[in-house]
């Protein structure tokens, strides 16, 4: 009796019916039945399964500590966000969760807050403030507020090697008795993601363009509450709709207000222009 495409696939799932790991299971045969779906759909050649194989496999060697090609792919393929959007707590009134995307490093330097995170980035003056509360409106003391961006050139300084892994425009802060903190930054500029690995050539092959919108990152944490992994978003920016991640929602759209040089609120004298920003971020009990 010759061999059927459907007894293939069946045989492929029951050879994970002795698992003893019930959810390792159950995702194995579910990505089984799917994978094995997706090449019925699509006819897919052998020839093009290799060239998928090729792909992958250049996605794994173009990842090291600072890069990692995979969670770009994850990201532009919009796998990341469902996921975050599948688990995201915001219904009941916290912050929305967006991507943690592939530029966060978990030796961002503890700053006072009120410090200057920037480091001699290039860009323009920004002093954030903000609120960390319960989805309940409480103000959340000691909450730790984990800070990243890229700057003016739209690079983050891992990004940079010239920085010798000096940290830039990255820091960690934390809230006071009331939940405010600030810190001086500079006005992000949206960016591509690199594109110089296989995830490029896959946006470029499929006439996608590689642009995020304006934003900066934030990791807060506090006792008692879920973290919150968000951006803040620059209002006006043209990728606000076409973000390549998917990232992108109305509420984490922050206003970035123009100032002219002069005092500014913290008492700081500024001798060129600069800009700030206000947001107040609530958080989702355990
Ligand atoms: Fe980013």
């Amino acid at each position: 009796m010759a061999i059927s495409p459907e007894m293939i696939t069946q045989a492929a799932i029951a050879s994970f019916a002795q698992s003893d790991n019930p959810r390792l299971k159950q995702i194995m045969q579910s990505l089984v039945k799917h994978l094995h779906a997706f090449a019925q759909e699509t006819h897919l050649t052998e020839a093009e399964w290799m060239a998928g194989i090729q792909f992958l496999t250049a996605t794994g060697h173009k990842c090291d500590d600072v890069r990692q090609e995979f969670i770009l792919l994850s990201d532009t393929l919009g796998l990341s966000m469902l996921l975050v959007a599948m688990h995201d707590g915001a219904q009941s009134g916290a912050t929305e969760a967006t991507v943690l995307g592939p530029f966060h490093t978990p030796d961002a330097p503890a700053m006072a807050s009120g410090s200057d995170l920037s480091n001699s980035a290039p860009g323009e003056p920004l002093y954030v403030t903000g609120r960390v509360l319960s989805a309940d409106g409480k103000a959340l003391a000691h909450a730790r507020i984990d800070v990243w961006q890229a700057d003016a050139e739209g690079l983050y300084d891992v990004q940079r090697s010239e920085l010798g892994g000096n940290r830039r425009a990255r820091g960690v802060v934390e809230s006071d008795a009331e939940g405010n903190f600030s810190f001086w930054s500079v006005l992000p500029e949206a960016y591509p993601v690199p594109t110089d690995g296989p995830v490029g050539q896959m946006l470029v092959a499929n006439g996608r363009h590689p642009w995020r919108p304006a934003h900066i990152h934030f990791l807060i944490e506090a006792q008692g509450y879920q973290p919150l992994v968000t951006h803040i978003f620059r209002e006006g920016d043209r990728y606000l709709d076409t973000d390549v991640v998917f990232g992108v929602r109305p509420s984490l759209v922050g206003k970035f207000v123009a100032h002219k040089k002069g005092n500014a609120p913290d008492g700081r004298v500024m001798t060129e222009d600069y800009w700030s920003m206000d947001y107040a971020f609530k958080l989702q009990p355990i």
